[in-house]
């Protein structure tokens, strides 16, 4: 039974309506939140109207269609979001849908009207969600990554896809109303003006909304990186014995050594001068592994402390085996819900590392050194990884993991120390060690063993 779930609590269906012209950071915003709120357990789907146009128009577009003079782009486009939005209502009644984005331009009062009706009829809430830009170079930039991205623009000139985008844009521009706090008093919504130089609030009623606005309050998009990295090895790591606060064994302190050097490969020859804030855990393994790093700024984070392994703290895989048949069966059988008699289980670190997915959002370049369950979660968030699959996935200790997020995707690189380890990986049904090479399973494949990837 999920110890923790807004929507329990409250028992609020939102739906946040996206607002806003073409290029206006709409699906990425979406998407984030999507993300987010399903880490947390939320249950939460975006419906993109314009993957639904695709569908039914022909995928062979370019701007004339947004004409609102057009009668058949309006016909589609009447059709797209009718369908989405219907998509959308019975995935909150037939699958019980908690937050349900409708990302699509949403650019009149009258389209909102018929939305709001809609949501209130099902006694759904809904948010409005606009955002506004008139930030030419911010545009441009977004311009940018739709046209790599986009399906509409597929093997398209790209100077075609700049000017024909910027005409989708006026064709719009001739038909939006913005929100603003006078004509939609009535209305929950969020105004980002320009990313976030200005935010305007209206309404905001649930807690479940509050925490969506807090969430869009601290995105920027701003370039920058996160890296990733275990705590050197351990002496515990060595005996195999979980938990506890050993110190770092003689490899362990051979990797903190070569951290900086690792990190400085990582960062490449033009930016040797960055400065990184570097974050570890309470736990001297972690603190241990940062000394050697050269930057002035290091905080310490309870919340990134490892999973709690309470009565088993210090126990070996075997131990727990012989002393706790049932626990250890019970663990391999959900691991993600499993909680350690007096301890912790994943979901319990997902609730805890909250604050810091917050703090990271509004945060520039950050190294985080920590333990391998906090680093799952983590991971698991950036790069969208299921619950079931997270706790299985293999992080060995010594590889530094970059993690830059771009638009629409994470890239991720990685850099091995080239110092043993031992594994710490234990594959289900088993009490032993180690990976097993070439294993296919679905948590292996998201193994971080290459050196460099994009997924
Ligand atoms: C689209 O067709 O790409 C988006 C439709 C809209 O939201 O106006």
């Amino acid at each position: 039974m999920p110890v923790y779930s807004i929507s329990h609590v409250e028992n609020v269906r939102v739906c946040v309506v996206m607002v806003g012209l073409p290029a206006r950071g709409k699906s990425l915003i979406a998407q984030k939140i999507v993300r987010y709120l399903s880490w947390l357990s939320i249950k939460s789907k975006c419906f993109n109207v314009g993957s639904y146009r695709r569908e039914i128009a022909s995928t062979d577009i370019n701007a004339e269609f947004f004409d609102p003079k057009n009668p058949e782009g309006l016909k589609y486009r009447q059709q797209a979001v009718n369908s989405a939005v219907e998509d959308m209502m019975k995935w909150f009644l037939d699958e019980n849908g908690v937050v349900g984005i409708l990302d699509a331009t949403n650019s009149t009062r009258k389209r909102r009207d018929e939305i709001l009706k809609l949501c209130r009829e099902n006694y759904i809430e809904p948010m409005f969600l606009e955002s506004w830009c008139n930030d030419q170079d911010l545009v441009l930039q977004n311009i940018a990554d739709v046209k790599t991205t986009s399906p509409d623009y597929l093997n398209r000139d790209s100077d075609f896809a700049t000017q024909d985008f910027l005409k989708r844009i006026s064709y719009y521009e001739q038909t939006y109303e913005t929100m603003d706090s006078k004509t939609d008093s009535d209305l929950t919504f969020i105004k980002l003006v320009n990313v976030n130089s200005q935010i305007v609030l209206n309404r905001i009623e649930s807690y479940l909304e509050s925490r969506i606005v807090y969430y869009v309050m601290n995105l920027h998009i701003k370039p920058r990186s996160i890296w990733l990295s275990r705590h050197g090895e351990s002496n515990y790591n060595l005996t195999g014995q979980i938990g506890g606060d050993a110190d770092l064994s003689e490899r362990g302190w051979r990797y903190a050594k070569k951290l900086p050097e690792l990190v400085l490969k990582s960062l490449g020859e033009e930016n040797q001068h960055t400065n990184l804030t570097v974050w570890t855990s309470t736990l001297n393994r972690t603190q241990q592994t940062a000394s050697f790093l050269p930057y002035q700024k290091k905080l310490q984070w309870k919340a990134l402390d490892e999973l709690d392994a309470g009565e088993c703290d210090g126990m070996t895989y075997e131990e727990i085996e012989q002393k706790f048949p049932e626990d250890f069966k019970a663990r391999d059988d959900n691991k993600y819900e499993y909680r350690y008699r007096g301890g912790e289980s994943y979901r319990d670190i997902v609730i805890r590392l909250e604050p810091i997915i917050m703090e990271l959002e509004r945060q520039e370049n950050i190294l985080i050194i920590t333990h391998q369950a906090v680093l799952r979660c983590l991971y698991a968030y950036f790069m969208n990884v299921p619950q079931e699959e997270s706790p299985w996935m293999s992080i060995p200790l010594h590889t530094l993991i970059k993690l830059e997020p771009r638009a629409y995707s994470t890239l991720v690189s990685r850099i091995k120390a080239d110092i043993p380890a031992v594994s710490t990986y234990k594959e289900k049904g088993t009490s032993q060690l180690g990976e097993v090479i070439g294993a296919s399973n679905k948590s292996k494949s998201r193994d971080l063993i290459n050196d460099s990837e994009c997924v």
